[in-house]
């Protein structure tokens, strides 16, 4: 629908149809729901822990027992899924991050805590290797070059662990080439063959997982950048062309990441694919939107709801966010 037909003014006015808030719900072409929101959450070691992540107000690592919880608010609240993402303890990061499919790691005892409290709700786990490795990068590092194809047989079995530990839906969050097919075959094989895979497939390279990365304990750990997997913020057609190749290899749902600096891609991907589009409105925005709220340059409310909007009007159908709970509360209420 490019040229809908309107006579000129007076015939047409705008603002008839904007006088009253009933006239503009009526004509209102996007809303934002509780059925849209993820929630990402980072898990540490211990009990009892809630600790505060400095660079992001509100958003907390909490242990186990206190990531139940949380779950559990969220599924009252209606949030659909869950996303984890582990605080890995240093003295676990190694070269072969062999951690990282460890049948008990905590991304996978939360999980299977989780899935036993609360199984309701939709669990999403992370595919890379950063949490788990020497110098913070997604892939296997050797003489400075990260490795392809040996770092997809140890997504694989990341993944495979997740799968068994009760994951819903797998996010390979490492921009490795071929890593959908390999993992989609690997879960069909074993028998996981319901297990989603939401792939980051259209993930930039970009400055605003800087507070993510103190969140997981890997600024400290990252050698160098990620510009040789993750992609140029210059690109879009790419952006297209990952997508198709990821949709091929057997995703179920595809993300678009960083969110609201990235919504012309995410546009373009839902129009040129109608497949189920996905952003993440990433920790660097959060915290950008939280200190001006802090400041109080901007209205809280207002403009956490207007951001999460603006995500399904670019054509997501759904976006991950640490607003979750509180967006969800808001829109309980409205
Ligand atoms: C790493 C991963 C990152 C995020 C999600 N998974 C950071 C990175 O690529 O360095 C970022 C999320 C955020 O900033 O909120 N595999």
């Amino acid at each position: 629908m490019t040229n809908p037909i309107q006579g000129p003014f007076p015939y047409t006015r705008f603002r008839r149809v904007r006088k009253s808030a009933a006239t503009r719900a009526l004509v209102r072409e996007t809303r934002l729901s509780v059925g849209d929101l993820i929630w990402p959450v980072f898990v540490c070691d211990g009990d009892g822990v809630e600790q505060p992540v400095a660079s992001m107000p509100g958003v907390m690592r909490r242990s186990v027992d206190k990531i139940v919880e949380a779950a559990s608010q969220a599924f009252d609240l209606g949030i659909p899924a869950i996303c984890l993402f582990p605080y890995t303890d240093p003295s676990l990061k190694t070269a072969d991050c062999a951690e990282a499919w460890n049948p008990d790691n905590l991304s996978n005892r939360a999980t299977r805590a989780i899935k036993q409290a609360v199984p309701g709700i939709a669990i999403m786990t992370d595919v890379a290797l950063d949490p788990y490795n020497i110098n913070g990068h997604d892939g296997f590092v050797v003489d400075g070059e990260i490795l392809n194809d040996e770092t997809i047989e140890a997504l694989v079995k990341q993944a495979l662990s997740q799968a068994e530990a009760g994951a819903d839906i797998i996010g390979p969050s490492d921009m490795m080439d071929g890593r959908i097919g390999a993992l989609r075959e690997a879960l069909e094989t074993e028998g996981h063959t319901n297990v989603c895979l939401m792939s980051y497939a259209a993930k930039y390279a970009s400055g605003f997982y800087g507070p993510f990365r103190d969140a997981v304990g890997a600024s400290g750990a990252l050698k160098g950048d990620k510009t040789t997997y993750q992609m140029d913020p210059a690109n879009s057609d790419e952006a297209l062309r990952l997508v198709a190749r990821d949709l091929e290899e057997g995703a179920d749902m595809v993300m678009v990441k960083p969110g609201m600096p990235y919504l012309d891609i995410c546009r373009r991907v839902k129009d040129s694919f109608g497949a189920p589009t996905y952003a993440y409105q990433v920790s660097g925005e959060y915290a950008m939107l939280q200190a001006a709220f802090q400041n109080g340059w901007l209205d809280a409310d207002k403009v956490m709801m207007e951001s999460l909007l603006t995500f399904k009007r670019a054509g997501c159908d759904g976006i991950l966010t640490y607003f979750a709970p509180e967006a969800a509360r808001k829109l309980a209420k409205s």
